[in-house]
């Protein structure tokens, strides 16, 4: 490890070891020397002096400490010494300090951009500290997430902090999920979310403050939010010019807050007519920062090493390794129980906890428990943890320095298509997930990277979409074809205006296309099937499982469901067979099946929400949910068509397929029950690009049936 902090006295006080060398790694597996990590030792930066500058920033929230009031309504003889304990931790953050500061200045500007490291209590707090000074008065207080993790977590520690149950006074709504109610006063959901709200509800007017935090992670559903509502304001609140002429309608009045982790707030202010910065001092401790002296070519074995590394050496404190995605941290989690079960016996405990946007919410929490004595908790954790969420009593940080990103690849002529690659992360990520292990008290950062691989990082600040011309044309592009799709669909007509259907879809919390797929079902006379399919497509994770060392048994097991016309009804036939098991075992029994047949249990469970939910939609637009195919599984294909329209290609005489909508030549993915079966016409879920162009989820269906839809005549000719 290359050592890069600079203060001997402060590491002295934290009796934190200066080397970190492979010879004290008595878990190194490596024998080809690739972890060769040097005891080179540098001095320069520390991670103060690595830190955001601060100036530029106008103003700093008042120091004076003002206590917070007890919370609503509560009587200070009930309140459990927890939530003593509780109330106690919300006084010591330090927001608390400038809370009174803080709402001074919401109460008197339209809209306030709000700077705060991670952790000073921006998210949990602020919309506590308006709720409690009437500001709001005539509305709701919404907390916008670019993550759905961190809205459901959020909204539970509030409604914690406010001794209510989730769902009262405090709520959420995020895809497939909603708690709130009559009640409810401070609402957290996802971007998403909140720009569905927009559809039906143009002025937002069940909101008396929108507040967009994370703003710094610019994603288009906040940078199109942040858009939106500067006009919303403009149309509800009054401006001075205004006054009497009764222009906007000030009895309700929005407030804007604007909330980021990181110092790049000038856009915002700029954006909003140089709207104040308000920056709230957090709380910091040192942290060291080891850089891997060569560059690591497997990370999770980097991971694993230095965890136990620390877990060997260090003193105690809990440990976050920052990861890019779900299997990474749970092949990860294994291997790291497996280590710990043969370390000897008077070696402390080993606890790991994962925490990622596809795993359920109890699991998720599971982080913020408190670790038992004796133990060493370990989180493995995506970028969720990096700004949205703050886990208590992490000293240390391991960074992979990976991060999965969406990205659309507009390779293909016909529309291209979005894919999670792995890549380096921003040096502004760098910074933010090192902070992690100093909130508390001193901390280390391990990188596994060098420290010239860190030098080369980009700075981030501007959003990735911005960066670049060529990526601003990505997303015009993005925009078109999305047009497309939904004109394909018919969810617009040729003025791009919503139609009939276009309305019903919109109110489904689906992708355009499965959206579409569910109207259709009720001419085909099959939505309870349709649901089945489409609650499973758009769980977070896939149902079958594919475990390369076992290619041969998992395709045996697959055979049982197979279905001649294509994985749809494959799907199907797994959801039916769940059923079966699920009225005749019980849960372990359940589990073993699913395990048995590599089937993803988690799948099941969450499509089974997810339906219900679709079955609530499904009412509202005067869809019967429970009309059955009964076996005709033509119609299923039918419905699924219309949806799939645009992802349909044709068999050519070479034995590939080509895009009906564009000229991209196709293979059907290996995983595919049509994979090695021809068909003259296909319709697919996706594309995924990996070394060739594979679609997935496939399904045969007439060629005929593309005549009947009109999009398709009018596009073809
Ligand atoms: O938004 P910001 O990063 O400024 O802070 P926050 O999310 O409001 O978190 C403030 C504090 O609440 C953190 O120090 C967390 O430890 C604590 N918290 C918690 O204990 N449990 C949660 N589910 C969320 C926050
Ligand atoms: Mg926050």
């Amino acid at each position: 490890w290359v050592d890069i902090s600079d203060d001997d006295d402060k590491e002295k006080r934290n009796g934190v070891k200066r080397k970190y060398s492979s010879s004290h790694n008595r878990h190194d597996r490596s024998q080809n020397g690739q972890n060769g990590h040097k005891h080179k030792k540098r001095r320069h930066s520390s991670h103060c002096s690595d830190s955001p500058h601060l100036n530029g920033v106008s103003d700093e929230a008042g120091p004076s400490r003002q206590s917070i009031p007890h919370t609503n309504g509560m009587n200070s003889g009930s309140i459990s010494a927890k939530a003593k304990v509780i109330q106690e931790q919300r006084r010591r953050l330090p927001i608390a300090q400038g809370r009174d500061a803080l709402i001074d200045e919401i109460r008197s500007h339209d809209v306030t951009v709000l700077l705060g490291e991670t952790g000073s209590g921006k998210t949990t707090q602020v919309p506590q500290y308006i709720l409690e000074s009437g500001i709001a008065r005539n509305g709701m207080i919404a907390v916008t997430q670019p993550r759905r993790v961190a809205a459901t977590s959020l909204a539970q520690r509030v409604a914690l902090e406010q001794s209510v149950p989730v769902g009262s006074l405090v709520g959420y709504a995020v895809r497939f999920d909603e708690k709130h109610s009559s009640k409810t006063r401070i609402k957290y959901l996802t971007d998403g979310m909140i720009v569905r709200e927009l559809m039906s509800d143009p002025l937002l007017s069940n909101y008396s403050v929108v507040i967009v935090d994370e703003a710094h992670e610019r994603t288009l559903r906040t940078d199109l939010l942040i858009a939106n509502l500067k006009s919303i304001q403009k149309q509800r609140n009054p401006s001075p010019n205004d006054k009497g002429k009764g222009k906007a309608d000030s009895s309700n009045p929005l407030k804007i807050v604007i909330m980021s982790a990181t110092l790049d707030a000038e856009k915002f202010s700029k954006f909003y007519h140089n709207a104040k910065i308000i920056y709230v001092k957090g709380r910091q401790y040192p942290v060291k920062i080891y850089h891997s002296a060569e560059s690591q070519l497997d990370y999770a074995d980097a991971a694993m090493r230095t965890f136990f590394q620390i877990h060997t050496d260090q003193p105690p404190g809990d440990v976050l390794i920052f990861l890019p995605g779900q299997e990474d941290i749970e092949g990860l989690q294994k291997s790291i129980q497996l280590f710990a079960n043969q370390l000897p016996v008077d070696t402390p405990a080993v606890l790991t906890c994962t925490m990622f946007a596809a795993q359920d919410n109890s699991q998720n929490s599971k982080a913020f428990n408190q670790t038992p004595p004796n133990t060493r908790k370990c989180i493995l954790a995506t970028n969720i943890a990096e700004t949205s969420i703050t886990i208590p009593g992490i000293k240390y940080v391991i960074d992979s320095g990976k991060c999965k990103e969406k990205q659309y690849l507009a390779r293909s002529a016909g529309g291209g298509f979005d894919t999670l690659l792995t890549r380096d992360i921003t040096k502004s990520s760098a910074m933010q997930r090192t902070g992690r292990a100093g909130r508390e008290g001193m901390g280390v950062c391990f990188r596994l990277y060098t420290e010239e691989a860190y030098s080369n990082m980009a700075v981030s600040g501007d959003p990735e979409i911005l960066r670049c011309s060529l990526t601003s044309s990505i997303l015009n592009l993005k925009f078109a074809s999305a047009l497309k799709t939904l004109w394909l669909l018919g969810a617009i007509d040729n003025n791009q205006q919503l139609t009939p259907a276009g309305r019903k879809m919109a109110l489904f919390p689906l992708e355009p296309q499965y959206a579409c797929t569910v109207v259709a079902s009720k001419a085909f006379a099959c939505t309870s099937e349709i649901l089945d399919i489409v609650s499973i497509l758009s769980a977070s994770s896939k149902l079958f499982l594919d475990i390369t060392e076992q290619r041969e048994a998992v395709a045996e097991a697959r055979r049982k469901f197979r279905h001649p016309s294509g994985d749809h009804c494959t799907i199907l036939n797994a959801v039916k067979a769940y059923r079966e098991i699920t009225a005749s075992s019980n849960k372990h029994g359940r589990r073993e099946w699913c395990r048995k047949h590599f089937l993803n249990e988690r799948t099941f469970l969450e499509a089974r929400d997810i339906r219900e939910q679709l079955v609530v939609t499904c009412g509202r637009v005067g869809i019967d949910a429970t009309v059955s195919a009964k076996e005709n599984e033509d119609a299923i294909v039918k419905s699924m068509g219309h949806g799939l329209a645009g992802n349909s290609a044709f068999l050519q005489a070479d034995g590939t397929y080509k895009q009906t909508m564009g000229q991209t030549i196709i293979k059907v993915h290996p995983g595919s029950t049509l994979c090695d079966k021809k068909h003259p016409a296909i319709i697919y879920d996706e594309l995924v690009y990996t070394n060739q162009i594979y679609a997935r989820g496939v399904s045969a269906i007439p060629k005929g049936f593309f005549l009947s839809l009109s999009a398709f005549k009018q596009r073809k000719a």
